[in-house]
Order: structure tokens, then sequence, then C-alpha cells
């Protein structure tokens, strides 16, 4: 047992990045590696005694993933990468598996895009972004670790642009491109994650790459000629005190004005603002905030400081996600975000089912018309695995009551939910002390009976309801003519298993519920609960593990748990087809 709690110790420093030890490897392991892994492709993917793999959200055969690395769209092909350990369900001996997809929702593997063979990556293949050079290369900049185990950045481009599947990668002669040096006093165990490079006017490429000095995270600016040669700018991009190591950055201009449209990353203008997500290593959680680039000076200014502020800063999911990345869709003109959900159940468990993580739907993203947040939305191909719909006409719910979603499979499903007109007058004071929603979701679950709220979906409920998670609103009056609007995903009660981490999870969202209509729509995959609030302003992902709630005995409810009766305007369930993914 000691030696089991040690492993799930090492386990969990290794997350993401952990940056520790890792295997030495070379080549022709990988390649026998990469052999084992087509071989095992078709047959391990039966869900018999794996009621928590999913139906329709990408995660590879067996092993462990994570990050997602350099997605693109290449010749009308989409290429996704990811942080794979091709020898267990747990981190370590991490490779750029690959697979691609004509929809972004059924998977093809290609086996591995790149992997350790170098000195400047011998050590570990660790997470990077895809950059088109003007003749349309698709040229990838990743974080390698070397023999003395430093974090530096290499460069790989395709062996035969021809071909459509970019299976072959060639490393450049001169990698690494960017490393630690005394006299950049660049920390080696902090110098990760290079993004999607862009271009100014002066027709030099700027990357930035997460890294922290003490407990001020920054991100680190590179700028070069011909993307080889690197040069670190005299001042990040921007950082701020406090946050601890940057992971994952990601940078993008998005277009003002409400419209859906994504941009190429090198895109400046008047109707431009930025985007700088970072993963926050220390807390886990993407955070974003918009603001303006400055092209001459190349600085970021956002226009709240939201990173200072931990508990305030807006994230893209206030649940389990991490280490998200962006990619501009040339052939769809939109932006796509794809996140990295990780386990919520013990390293024992995960060994024993012999896989672990999955990443969330591709989300469309862009920026809200009133400038202050993003939207996401699950990309519409998604729509294309939905069956017949099941709809449940406008009705009231009384307080305390619940109906049931009949003639769905409940355990793979896409729910859109619309509320009509609330009665705000009876809504519930907001103590004015409450200002951190995860801890009102945790004091207030769904048995904890307001006024208006909580109500919403009970979703993976066992037929006794002695399992379920419920995702919910509630509605408090914060003054005489502002409400406040709750959304929470209350996962105390998925599962019967307490070995899982059943964190409840809570954000704000910012609607009007005066003028506007609230909706929720959630995606319900057998151990995943992705939810969509106010039509894309907040997203919560959660990881549930029923035991009693699980293929055909799950079931799903339309809820309200409040005093005062709600109205469901529409409610429309759609049960899932299985996405190809291999
Ligand atoms: C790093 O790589 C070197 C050379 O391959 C190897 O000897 C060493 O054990 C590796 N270190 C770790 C921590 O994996
Ligand atoms: C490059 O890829 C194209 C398209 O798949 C293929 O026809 C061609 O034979 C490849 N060239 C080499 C040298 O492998
Ligand atoms: C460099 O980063 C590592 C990993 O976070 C940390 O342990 C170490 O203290 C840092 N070193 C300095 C000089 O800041
Ligand atoms: C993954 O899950 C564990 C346990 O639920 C959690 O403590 C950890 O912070 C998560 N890691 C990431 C990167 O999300
Ligand atoms: C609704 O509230 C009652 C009373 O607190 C509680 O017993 C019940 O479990 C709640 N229902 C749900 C779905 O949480």
């Amino acid at each position: 047992m000691a030696s089991l709690n040690l492993f799930s110790f090492f386990a969990l420093l290794f997350l993401c990045h952990g940056a520790l030890h890792l295997q030495a490897s070379h080549h022709h392991v990988y390649s026998r590696l990469q052999d084992g892994v087509s071989a095992v492709g078709s047959s391990s993917s039966s869900s018999k005694g794996q009621p928590y793999r999913t139906g329709y959200h990408f995660q590879p055969p067996k092993n462990w993933i994570n990050d997602l690395s350099g997605p693109m769209i290449y010749k009308g092909i989409y290429h996704l990468f990811y942080q794979y350990n091709p020898k267990g369900a747990v981190w370590g001996n991490i490779v750029w598996a690959h697979s691609t997809s004509t929809d972004l929702i059924n998977w093809t593997p290609q086996g591995y895009g790149i992997y350790p063979s170098h000195p400047s990556d011998i050590n570990g293949t660790w997470s990077g972004s895809t950059t088109f050079l003007q003749d349309g290369t698709p040229a990838i900049l990743y974080t390698g670790i070397n023999p003395k185990n430093q974090q530096v950045q290499n460069l790989a481009v395709p062996k035969n642009r021809s071909d459509p599947y970019l299976k072959d990668w060639v490393k450049n002669l001169k990698n690494p491109l960017m490393a630690p040096t005394p006299q950049n006093r660049i920390n080696a165990s902090s110098f990760r994650d290079p993004t999607t490079a862009w271009m100014g006017r002066d027709k030099i490429w700027r990357v930035i790459i997460g890294s922290k000095v003490d407990r001020k995270g920054m991100a680190v600016l590179y700028t070069s000629k011909d993307f080889v040669n690197w040069v670190r700018a005299d001042h990040p991009l921007h950082s701020t005190d406090g946050t601890g190591m940057w992971e994952c950055p990601d940078f993008f201009p998005v277009l003002v004005g409400g419209y859906k449209n994504g941009l190429d990353t090198s895109k400046l203008g008047p109707k431009v603002k930025h985007v700088l997500k970072v993963s926050l290593d220390d807390t886990k959680h993407d955070h974003y905030t918009i603001g303006n680039y400055d092209p001459i000076k190349d600085v970021y200014t956002p226009d709240h400081d939201g990173l200072a502020d931990k508990d305030f800063g807006l994230r893209y999911d206030y649940g389990k996600y991490y280490a998200s990345k962006t990619f501009f869709d040339s052939s769809m003109n939109r932006r796509i975000l794809l996140g990295w959900i990780n386990e919520s159940s013990s390293v024992v468990d995960d060994i024993k089912k012999g896989w672990s993580g999955v990443h969330t739907i591709p989300r469309t993203i862009w920026l809200h018309k009133s400038g202050k947040q993003l939207v996401q939305w699950p990309v519409k191909e998604l729509e294309k695995l939905r069956g017949k719909p099941v709809v449940v006409p406008t009705r009231v719910l009384n307080g305390g009551s619940k109906v049931e979603v009949k003639g769905v499979t409940a355990v793979q499903a896409d729910v859109e939910m619309y509320f009509g007109k609330f009665d705000l007058s009876r809504a519930e004071k907001l103590d004015p002390s409450w200002t951190d929603p995860q801890l009102i979701c945790s004091r207030m679950g769904s048995s904890v009976r307001g006024k208006l709220g909580p109500f919403g979906l009970l979703v993976l409920g066992s037929k006794g309801l002695e399992e379920y998670t419920a995702v919910f609103y509630r509605i408090f009056k914060a003054s005489d003519s502002k409400y406040v609007v709750l959304m929470c995903s209350d996962q105390s009660k998925s599962s019967l298993n307490n070995a899982n981490d059943k964190t409840t999870y809570g954000t704000f969202l910012d609607i009007d519920p005066i003028k506007e209509m609230l909706s929720l729509r959630t995606l319900i995959d057998h151990s995943i609960v992705e939810s969509f609030g106010g039509f894309g302003k907040s997203c919560i992902t959660s990881r549930v593990y029923p035991t009693l709630a699980i293929d055909g005995a799950a079931h799903l409810y339309a809820f309200n748990n409040g005093t005062q009766h709600v109205r469901i305007a529409r409610l429309t369930a759609w049960s899932m087809k299985k996405a190809h993914i291999a």
C-alpha cells in the first residue's frame, strides 16, 4: 500500500508537465511502441467492463493522455497531436501521438508525430503549437527536454509536404532554437509550451513561451526573421505578479462586435482585440483576459487584470479543464478551442481501467458582443451524431418536482433546455459577502432548497436516485433591479464510490434574467458532463463515475428543487451515436 501511495503522489506531480524524472528512451523503442498502438486500436475500445469510456469525446484506446498540442487544419484534414504515454495510464515517456479527422468528431490514429530522438529532446517531447509559414508549411515549435533536463524549444517540419496526413516530421538541425542560458537567466525548469507564432507588419515572427520568475508568471517573448534564429525580446509580452508558472499560453486575435468569425493569429486591425490565456500550474485552471496588443511595443495590456485576482478572473471552463489550445480553422473561418479533462478517479483506478484523460468536444470560440467575455459552443459537426429528438414541450415544474426525460440513451446524450420567464419578485436576496460562486454551489447543493432554484438537470441518475449529477441554476436578487444567476455542477452524489474527487463546481453566469432567456446545454458521455450555460457564456465540465447509473441503467430528469415553480419553455434531448475514434 505504501508504494501505491507513493505512486499516486508522483502521478499527481506529473500531471500536465511535471518537471521530474522521465525514463530515458530512444528512437527504436518508440517505433516498436507505435506498432503496438495500432495493433490494439480496434479491439480495446469495447465498453465491456469499461463503463467510463466515452462515446463521442476524444480518447485513444488506452493509456495516459494530457495536453493537446499543435492542432491545425492542413489540406482539408484536421490534425490533433496530444501528449501520450505509450506505456501506461500514468504520466511518463511522453510522445506526440497524432490523430486526423475531417469533421473534428471522428478521428483516425496516425502513429507518433514527434518523439524523443535528438539531444535537444531526448528526455521528453512536451507541448507546442503549429504555425503556418508564409509558403504554407506547417511548422511545429515544441518543448524538448535535453539530457540535463532543461526545457528548450525546438522546431519540426513535415518530411513530405504533399502528404495531407503529415505522418513524418523532421527536426531542425539547429535545435534547440531557444534555450535557457546563464545570460538570459531563464529558469530551465520553467520554460515551456510555445504558442502559435504571429507575424507583424515588419515581417518579423513573434512567439511566446510560458515561464515565471519567482512567483511572477510570464509570457517570454522571442522574435525571428526566418523562424530558425530566435532572439529573446528584452521584455515579456505580459507578466503578472503572484500567479506562479504559466503553462500552455495561447495568444490570439478576436473580432469585435459579436461575430462568430475567427481570425488568423497574425491578424491586426481596429476591429481586433486580443486574448491571452494561460494555464495556471498552481491552481490547474485555464484563465484568460481580453485586451489590447501593441504590435510596435510588443506588449499586451488586459482590459481588466483578471489573472491577478485568481478567484474572479475569467475562465474557459469552471470545472475540470486544463492545458487548452485554440487554432484558426481557415476552412470554416472559425477559431476552435480544445481542452484536456483529467480524471477524478484514483490513480489505482486509472491503472485498473488502463487509461486516463479525455479531451473536450471542440468548441467554436468568439468574443461576445459586450466585449467583456468569450463565448464557446460545441462545433456544429457534433450534431451529426444526434439521433431523433425527444421533446418535452412547455410545462411548469412545481417546486420540489422532477420529470423524467424518457426515450433517450441517458448515458450518451445531448440536452438543450430553455426556461420561460421567472417570477423574479420571489428571488432570495444574495448575501453580499458571498462572492465565491464555487463555494456557494458547494454549500447550497441540489438538496438545499431555495426559492428560485436549484433547477436544471439531473444526469447520470440511477433509478432510485442513489446516484446523480445535478447541473442547475439559482437566481438571487442582488439589488432592486439586479439579479445574479449562479450556475452549479454538483457531483457530491454522482457515485457510491467515495475514492473519487467529487468537488462541486460553480460560476456566476453574466446574464440579465429580466431581459434574456436562460438556457442550458449539457453533453453527457458516460463519465463526462460538459455543460454550457447562457448559450455558451459559462462552461462547466465534470468527471463522474457512477456505479449504478451506467449504460442502460442511467436516467435523465429535469428538476426543480426550489419552492417557486419554474417554466420549461422547451427541452430537447438527443441520443448520441458513437463517434469513430480509434
Ligand atoms: C536524461 O537523458 C539522459 C541521456 O539519455 C539519461 O542518461 C538520463 O537518465 C535522463 N534523465 C532522466 C531524469 O530521465
Ligand atoms: C509524398 O506524399 C505524396 C502524397 O501522399 C505521395 O504521393 C508521395 O509519394 C510522397 N513522397 C515521398 C517522397 O514519400
Ligand atoms: C525554477 O523553477 C523550478 C520549478 O518550478 C523551481 O523549483 C525553482 O525554484 C526555480 N528556480 C528559481 C531560481 O527561481
Ligand atoms: C486532475 O485531477 C486531480 C484529482 O481530481 C486534481 O487534483 C488535479 O489538480 C487535476 N489536474 C489537472 C491538471 O487538472
Ligand atoms: C431536493 O431537496 C430535498 C430536501 O432537501 C432533498 O431531500 C432532495 O434530495 C433534493 N433533490 C435533489 C435532486 O437534490
